[in-house]
């Protein structure tokens, strides 16, 4: 397993949006943290796609066709189908809905357990060999 910056970022954020879960009646740290992160988590895909070399890692070495790729990739959006119904579900409690907050407790579970399966199958698809993985070094 290949630890780079990147990665402890994502740890990190894993770790702050787990203490944000526990502490969903202090709002002004839960509402910002939890939508903070969802952002963040929007912009990686960006991040990584203006940072490597995509050709090459995805096609040239025929990844493309790789169960890793695809399994993270699904995984990557059945997460930003659950952070548009965990927004929802949100927008209703605040709006006083009280009874979607077990809904929404129960979709907080499945983004806590479905982020750290996403986190895992990213660190295992980075290659150091390939350029695109963040970690690749330059012959000189
Ligand atoms: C846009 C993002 C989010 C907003 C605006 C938001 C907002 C809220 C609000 C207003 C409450 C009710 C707090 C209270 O009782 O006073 C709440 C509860 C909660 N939220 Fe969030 N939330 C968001 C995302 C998340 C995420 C991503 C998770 C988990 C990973 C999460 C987990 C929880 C939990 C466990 C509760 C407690 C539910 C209960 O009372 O049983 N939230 N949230």
């Amino acid at each position: 397993m290949i630890i780079n910056g990147f990665v402890i970022v994502v740890l990190l954020t894993y770790l702050i949006m787990l203490a944000a879960f526990f502490v969903p009646h202090i709002r002004r740290i839960h509402m910002p943290v939890m939508i903070s992160i969802i952002i963040f988590d929007l912009c990686v895909p960006f991040y990584l796609f203006l940072n490597g070399d995509w050709g090459v890692r995805l096609i040239e070495s025929g990844d493309i066709l790789s169960f890793g790729v695809w399994m993270h990739f699904g995984m990557v959006l059945t997460l930003y189908i659950l952070y548009a119904v965990q927004v929802h579900s949100a927008i209703q409690i605040l709006k006083g809905n009280k009874g979607v907050k077990e809904d929404h407790r129960g979709q907080a579970k499945a983004i806590l357990g479905l982020r750290a399966f996403v986190i895992l199958t990213g660190v295992s698809l980075i290659d150091p060999e390939l350029p695109g993985s963040g970690t690749a070094t330059v012959e000189p």
